[in-house]
This record gives structure tokens, sequence and C-alpha cells, in this order.
């Protein structure tokens, strides 16, 4: 009984409302724009290290699908993640990115790395055109880091396949993979909860895992869990200040921060399921 229960759609619904709740509990309050805006700066030095390492892992791992002719709507962008290592490679990149913030920088690093070929809409994923207009229709629909931030995620997921002519992808973080025992399990049930939503609603998920480094400067890396902290823990003060410095200080190396990361590429094609519905 408990084994049919798990191939359920609702089964898989429920546990991500679950872990969103239960994420909502255990932290000061969810991040807004402003947040964002704010996690600008940090965030573009992460993403850009080892020369967009982590855009470049991705792109390896969907280049199969992709050509010189293809078109990409690259929801969340941040600070240019994809859109600038992808726009190198294929036609054209439009960028969702509803943080001004996030959106300057990433115009920044789009003229910093030539790259022309792209657009931004200032924007929330939910604000676009539910039904949209046949202009409004990429070869990949990309998205990596965004949905946690939605209680009710599969609306934005059937909304990604509705802006797709071709493939859609999910990047997801696997967190602490080399002490999963120490992850916490709603970020871990992420990206099984994803995963498994596909699968139950009938699509056919690819799914590849790609490891990426990213290095940032002591001072970086500093400011950027200060502002994390006031979001997700509590008003800074001069010891948590302290503490957080100690922490980054025992792990740097020569002034500098290594972050090895591990994601799952997760990648489906809407025009193939075996079920609809
Ligand atoms: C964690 S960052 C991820 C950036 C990039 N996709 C990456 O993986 O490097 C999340 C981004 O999503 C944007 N964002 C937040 N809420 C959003 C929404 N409702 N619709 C679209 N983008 C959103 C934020 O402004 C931020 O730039």
């Amino acid at each position: 009984m408990s084994k049919r229960r798990e191939l359920d759609f609702s089964f898989w619904d429920e546990r991500w409302r679950q872990n969103y709740s239960e994420r909502e509990q255990r932290i000061r309050a969810n991040p807004l724009l402003d947040y964002w805006d704010k996690r600008a700066r940090d965030f573009s030095l992460m993403r850009k290290s080892n020369d967009y390492d982590f855009g470049r892992s991705v792109y390896a791992a969907l280049q199969d699908v992709l050509g010189p002719d293809s078109t990409m709507l690259d929801i969340g962008a941040g600070p240019g993640s994809f859109t600038i290592p992808f726009a190198q490679k294929i036609k054209s990149v439009t960028a969702i990115e509803p943080s001004q913030g996030m959106s300057a920088i990433l115009k920044e690093n789009a003229k910093e790395a030539g790259v022309e070929n792209y657009t931004v809409i200032e924007e929330l994923l939910e604000d676009l055109p539910q039904e949209p207009s046949s202009d409004f229709q990429f070869d990949l629909v990309a998205v990596s880091l965004v949905l946690w931030m939605f209680q009710d995620v599969w609306p934005r997921i059937e909304q990604m396949e509705r802006y797709a002519k071709g493939h859609c992808v999910i990047v997801a973080g696997i967190p602490d993979w080399k002490h999963p025992r120490d992850a916490l399990k709603s970020d871990v049930e992420e990206f099984q909860s994803l995963c498994n939503m596909l699968i139950s609603q009938g699509r056919f998920p690819d799914v590849r895992v790609i490891d990426y480094v990213c290095e940032r400067a002591v001072a970086d890396e500093i400011e950027c869990r200060k502002i994390m902290y006031e979001q997700y823990e509590a008003d800074l003060t001069p010891e948590a200040e302290e503490k957080i410095r100690r922490e980054v200080e025992a792990r740097a190396k020569d002034g500098m921060c290594l972050i090895t990361s591990r994601s799952a590429v997760i990648r489906w094609n809407p025009g193939e399921m075996v079920l609809k519905g």
C-alpha cells in the first residue's frame, strides 16, 4: 500500500509543501526581492568564478539538445550564471530576472563578456503571461535555484512547459553530498520530490550530475554569510559577526574560499509523455 502511494503525484506534492512549511518555520523570513538585490554582488562573484564554471558545466550537460540556432528562456537568471555562458554558444537568451540589483549586474557581466544576444525581462515568473504568444516559445526553458521559493510548485513547472518548444530543465542542488547525514532533510528532498513529481505526471526526466567549483575572497564570503544570517537567522550582533569571520577564515586558503558543489541537471521533453495531466 505505502509503495503504491509513493508513486502518486499527491504524495510528492504534499512532501514538497511539508518541506516548504518546515523550512519556513526554521528561518526568520522567506527572501523577497530586496534580499536578492543585496546578494547580487557576492552571487555574481561566486557564479563568475572559474570562468562561469557552474554555467559551463550545465551547458555541457545539455549541449546535445542545443545548437547555434537554439533559443533559451532563463528563469530567475541572477547575475547571468547561465545567460552569459549559454549566449556565447546559442542564438539568444531571454533572461527573467525580477531583482533590479541582479539584473543590473547581469548587464554589467554581459558587457564585460562581450555578450549582446540576450534580453532581460524584469518580472516575476508568476507574473509572465500564463498563455504565451507564439513568439514566446524557446528551445530550452531553464530554472536554477528558484523553485524552492514556491510552495505550490507544480503550476510553475507546467508554466515552464507552456514556454517550451523543446526541452525544460531544472537545476537543483544536491546538498552536502560528502556528509549526507548532515544535510538538511528539506534540501535533500527538494531534488527527490521534483524528480518524482515529474515521473508521477508522466514525464521522462533525464538526470545528470555535475560537479563545479566556486572560489571567492574571504571578505566576499564573510559579506555573503552576514547577509544570509540577517535574512534567515537573526539581527547581526558583534558576536555573530565574529563567529562568521572565524568560521570563514578557518576554511580559507591563501585568502580565498574554495567551495565544491554538486547539482542535478534534470531535463525532460514535455512533448514526450506517457500520460497527460
Ligand atoms: C538563488 S538565485 C539563482 C540565480 C541563478 N539561476 C543561479 O542558479 O545562479 C535566485 C534568483 O531568482 C530570482 N527570483 C526570486 N523570485 C523569483 C520569481 N518569483 N520569479 C523569477 N525569479 C525570481 C532572484 O531575484 C534571484 O536572482
